[in-house]
């Protein structure tokens, strides 16, 4: 794990500035760019990093934005992210794939502090809490990057309020894949404003699908077989209690939603709050 430490902000808004002012025609405008302040790299295709938060950005906890990097030819090139960093935070934080021959995270593995980055001003998303009945336990289930909007929305002290427990299961493949779920979690008990309720209300789910360790196997047999439920001590999954939220890949969330669907959970949306909520981790290859 590599971490670099933020370096005078003086320096990286002269920085941007001087970056600006040599930017193309129909570059990118000012408001649209964020300066780079921390980059950790967690595994050879996982990586975080920080950046300064403009003024006027806004956003609700699991939301995402559009983010990206200049190209060659002075073009914008910008991809889905969510943002990883709660909505009270002074600064922003994404959790990246790094795809070896995809167009934007090619170059954004090499992101260093004092860098800028396109960050789009308008943030959306499925993953909010106004689109889900209230309820007495919050399950969030991700795999791979798809912990990023959970890694906001578990720093956001309206889930405790709202659920008495928040139950966070994260999938991986190995166990190096879950540096960045494991430190998020461990640093949100030591918070000194959050850390108590975290400490109290949120359970953490790691597992992994090949290797060995604690927790083994997919989520969604976790899910099926009661496994997940009985080794935390809950009861089996009730609409009448349960809320989920689910961020994957695409068989991962349609394979959850026809579980849920079997037990009578109905999707919600803002003009009807329901059980559970979906959100794409990433678009796969051909759709
Ligand atoms: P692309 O051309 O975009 O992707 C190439 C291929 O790589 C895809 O077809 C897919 O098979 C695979 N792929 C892309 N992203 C992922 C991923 N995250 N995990 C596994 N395989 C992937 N990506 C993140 O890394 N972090 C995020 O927080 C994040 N949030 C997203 C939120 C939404 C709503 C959506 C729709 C996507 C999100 N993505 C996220 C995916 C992101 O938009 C890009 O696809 C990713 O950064 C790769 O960009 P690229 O241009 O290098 O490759
Ligand atoms: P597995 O190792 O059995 O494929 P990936 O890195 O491919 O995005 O996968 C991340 C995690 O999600 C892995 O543990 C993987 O398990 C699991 N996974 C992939 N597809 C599904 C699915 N349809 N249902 C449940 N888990 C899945």
């Amino acid at each position: 794990m590599t971490q670099l430490q933020n370096p005078s902000p003086l320096a990286a808004l002269d920085q941007a500035n001087k970056s600006l002012a040599s930017r193309p025609k129909g570059g990118i405008s000012a408001p649209d760019q964020v300066t780079v302040t921390a980059v950790t790299h967690w595994t050879d295709k996982l990586f975080s990093f920080q950046t300064d938060r403009p003024p006027g950005f806004r956003f609700q906890s699991g939301e995402f934005a559009m983010i990206g990097l200049v190209d060659d030819e002075g073009k914008a090139v910008t991809r889905a992210y969510s943002i990883a960093s709660p909505h009270w935070d002074d600064h922003l934080e994404f959790y990246s794939i790094i795809v070896p021959d995809g167009p934007l995270t090619s170059r954004l593995r090499h992101v260093q502090i004092g860098d800028k980055i396109i960050l789009r001003p308008k943030t959306t998303g499925t993953l909010g809490l106004a689109r889900l009945r209230d309820g007495q336990r919050l399950y969030l289930l991700a795999t791979g990057t798809g912990f990023a909007p959970f890694a906001a929305l578990i720093r956001d002290p309206e889930i405790y309020e709202r659920f008495e427990q928040v139950i966070l299961v994260h999938g991986c493949r190995t166990i190096a894949e879950l540096g960045y779920s494991q430190k998020i979690v461990a640093d949100s008990r030591a918070h000194p404003l959050i850390g108590e309720m975290v400490t109290r209300q949120l359970h953490y789910v790691p597992s992994v699908t090949r290797e060995n360790f604690t927790q083994t196997g997919r989520i969604t047999t976790l899910l099926a077989d009661g496994k997940l439920a009985s080794s935390l001590s809950l009861p089996p999954l009730d609409p009448a209690f349960d809320r989920i939220m689910i961020c994957g890949s695409i068989g991962l969330n349609q394979d959850i939603a026809a579980q849920l669907l079997e037990k009578n959970f109905h999707e919600g949306n803002l003009s009807s709050p329901g059980d559970y909520v979906i959100e794409r981790a990433f678009v796969g290859d051909g759709i």
